[in-house]
């Protein structure tokens, strides 16, 4: 998929993600370059953000939400919200998803959890067939991280620690440490969840099974909205 398609596949899905704000709602906001054209969207719209209450899923936007002067709040004053929308690196036809590709997986489930509506934005490449292209992200905190993830090894086809640009370990922003995990061809991704959880220093993982309420993606270049199975196309 050409950048220039995508591109315009953001922007196109971030302007029908603002047709479900309405004013004065307490909304989740999600991490990733299509979040960061959903914010320029937004800040267009200033009768409406102006009445926003933001919980931020990330220090990144948090900080791209208020340059656009949007109003950032603290998550523990607001623990319920109304809507949470977000992006998704890749999207399979039972509508589960691996995200996390920007690191804040952890705060983003959070966030989703204590959202009475869920709202995924995903171009057209990231849909699949099968999830697991795309490495799974597991969040591992920092101390004995190199135990927790020889611990998880067999589960994968491979565990990488991320690294930043410049080559230091990344860290995410509640300070823990990612792998970004090949899956096997065979697992089962339902199970993989409660394999995880069950080894002492993991966080969390990018998959997010059941989370999505309605996914805006797109077919010929035209935003399409699926809220059921059914409606998948691809
Ligand atoms: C951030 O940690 C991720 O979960 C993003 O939501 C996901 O990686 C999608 O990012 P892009 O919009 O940049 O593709």
């Amino acid at each position: 998929m050409y950048q220039r398609d995508q591109d315009k596949q953001k922007s196109l899905l971030a302007k029908a993600a603002i047709e479900y704000l309405e004013k004065d709602m307490v909304l989740g906001l999600g991490t990733g370059s299509t979040i960061d054209v959903f914010i320029s969207e937004l800040s267009k719209v200033e009768s409406l953000f102006s009445s926003l209450k933001i919980v931020a899923t990330s220090k990144a936007s948090a900080k791209k939400a208020r340059d656009n002067r949007m109003n950032v709040v603290d998550p523990d004053k607001y623990l319920e919200l109304d809507i949470c929308i977000d992006g998704a690196d890749e999207v399979d036809r039972n509508l589960s998803m691996i995200k996390g590709g920007g690191g804040a997986l952890l705060w983003e489930k959070i966030v989703a959890y204590r959202a009475g509506k869920r709202i995924y934005l995903a171009d057209e490449s990231k849909q699949v067939t099968q999830l697991g292209a795309f490495p799974l992200p597991v969040e591992i905190i920092d101390y004995g991280h190199e135990w927790s993830a020889a611990a998880i090894g067999p589960l994968f086809k491979s565990v990488r620690l991320r690294k930043g640009a410049t080559g230091n370990i990344f860290k995410t922003d509640s300070n823990n440490v990612i792998y970004d995990c090949l899956i096997k061809n065979e697992e089962k991704t339902a199970d993989l969840s409660s394999k995880l959880s069950a080894v002492p220093g993991v966080v969390t993982s990018g998959l997010f099974d059941q989370f999505i309420d309605i996914l805006l993606t797109c077919r010929n270049g035209a935003v399409k909205e699926i809220s059921s199975k059914e409606n998948v196309f691809w």
